[in-house]
């Protein structure tokens, strides 16, 4: 069968597990409606590429599809409630996502940043339920998420990112908060789906080294599309990186050579996938491909 193909029937099935899966994880019926708010953040919209690198990574070692269908539903409640986060006034103040109003704009500020920490906990309650998955790898998951989340990953990098608008950085202080703010969440993905596995140590330092390229790489195609796509593409308002004056690949490089570098880390990832070791790696390969030829 062809590739393209069997990767396309593979993912409409497991953005189809995940969606059902975080269906029945976020509650509707809480206090005073934030379980709405939470919703109208996780569900209808959304790449999901983050499950699928978790799925793709654990499919690649015969891993524990229980965990790995855990770890995405967590690993999109940390992304999703980094993007209701992202846009509210106090950070990049914006008033489209994932195609609609953005949460703040829909319930208020106040519920936007209540809906983004009870995401944030449920994702790590989904990580440690009392039974179905190994203590020790429940401890694993919840490491790497936390890590990646946290001040050494997004959170961090999101910090760098406000204390740097309207600044010239130079282009590795722009790489470390790209690694940061984004890299480190999809790094993350890749290393909990293999965590589901055995993985010998030389593979997960592929799989580590991979997931770095292909994290660096989402960003910088991210800084590409505000500039190159229109806002009815993306879901989300596009030229707000030059209105709010950020350092992006593309205000650092220019386009040219930021496209050259995603094409570079794309050729970086697949070379990590080839000294894996592992003999399914078709996945993971198509995920690097659409990563940077991505248009929305
Ligand atoms: C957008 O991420 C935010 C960044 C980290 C650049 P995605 O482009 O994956 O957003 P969704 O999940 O598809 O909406
Ligand atoms: C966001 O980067 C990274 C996150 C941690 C959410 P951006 O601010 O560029 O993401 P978009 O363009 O709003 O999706
Ligand atoms: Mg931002
Ligand atoms: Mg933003
Ligand atoms: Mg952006």
């Amino acid at each position: 069968m062809d590739g393209g193909l069997r990767f396309d029937d593979w993912s409409r099935r497991e953005v189809a597990a995940v969606e059902s899966a975080l269906q029945a994880w976020v509650p509707a019926d809480t206090p005073a409606g934030l379980g709405v708010a939470m919703r109208y953040g996780v569900l209808d919209g959304g790449k999901r590429l983050r499950p699928l690198l978790v799925l793709a990574a654990c499919s690649a070692l015969g891993g524990e599809r229980e965990a790995a269908l855990r770890a995405a539903v967590a690993v999109e409640l940390i992304h999703a409630y980094s993007l209701v986060h992202d846009d509210m006034p106090c950070m990049d103040n914006d008033v489209l996502r994932r195609g609609k109003p953005t949460v703040h704009v829909k319930f208020g500020e106040a519920q936007a940043m209540l809906a983004g920490d009870a995401m944030q906990a449920l994702a790590f309650e989904v990580l440690t339920p009392e039974q179905g998955v190994e203590p020790a790898l429940q401890a694993r998951l919840v490491g790497l998420l936390a890590r990646a989340a946290g001040h050494a990953g997004m959170a961090g990098g999101q910090a760098i990112d406000l204390a740097s608008t309207g600044r010239r950085l130079g282009e590795s202080v722009l790489r470390d908060m790209h690694r940061r703010k984004t890299g480190a969440l999809l790094q993350a993905s890749v290393l909990m789906g293999a965590a589901c596995g055995a993985p010998a140590g030389a593979t997960w330092q592929a799989l580590s080294d991979y997931g770095a390229a292909i994290g660096l790489a989402f960003q910088v195609v991210d800084d590409i599309l505000d500039v190159t796509q229109a806002s009815e593409t993306l879901g989300k308002t596009a030229g707000k990186d030059i209105d709010a004056n950020k350092p992006t690949y593309v205000s650092v490089l220019g386009l040219e050579a930021a496209r050259r570098h995603a094409d570079e880390l794309r050729d970086q990832a697949h070379a990590a996938l080839e000294r894996s070791g592992l003999a399914e790696t078709g996945l993971l390969e198509t995920l690097a491909d659409k990563v940077v030829e991505r248009e929305s």
